[in-house]
């Protein structure tokens, strides 16, 4: 069901400095910080010849990312991204499975302008997972 590894997105509490780490230290192709307000963060591309690496930043009082910051202090990987051909139907065989869809459960659109959903980390190892449809 799954195919391509979208994304690895890390919070840091520090977005300049986590920019200069990549871009200058491990000469990373970086994107310009782009505001997602309806995200409520601040994400910066980190552009990769198989995958991405999203650095994401609290952006207004009510950050899905603020809270795994005050626990994480340092900065961590916040959750992996799974592309997938068909939302929906990863949607029910999961529910079916018993795994837990974040949120009402019916895919968002997600920073990408794709449809997303997010699975609760309990039922992944720890680890939140989202999921991501990608056509074809
Ligand atoms: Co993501």
């Amino acid at each position: 069901m799954i195919s391509r590894l979208n994304h690895v997105a890390i919070a840091v509490p520090n977005l300049d400095a986590a920019v200069a780490r990549y871009r200058d230290g491990l000469g990373a192709e970086v994107s310009a910080p782009q505001d997602l307000p309806e995200h409520g963060v601040t994400v910066v591309f980190v552009n990769l010849s198989n995958s991405k690496v999203e650095l994401l930043h609290p952006l207004g009082e009510n950050s899905p990312i603020k809270g795994f910051l005050e626990k994480n202090p340092s900065g961590g990987i916040h959750h992996m991204c799974f592309e997938v051909s068909d939302i929906r139907a990863a949607a029910e065989k999961l529910i079916q499975l018993g795994a837990r869809v974040l949120g009402d459960g019916k895919p968002r659109i997600g920073a990408h302008g794709l449809p997303v959903l997010f699975l609760h980390p309990k039922d992944f190892d720890g680890t939140l997972i989202e999921l991501e449809e990608v056509a074809g």
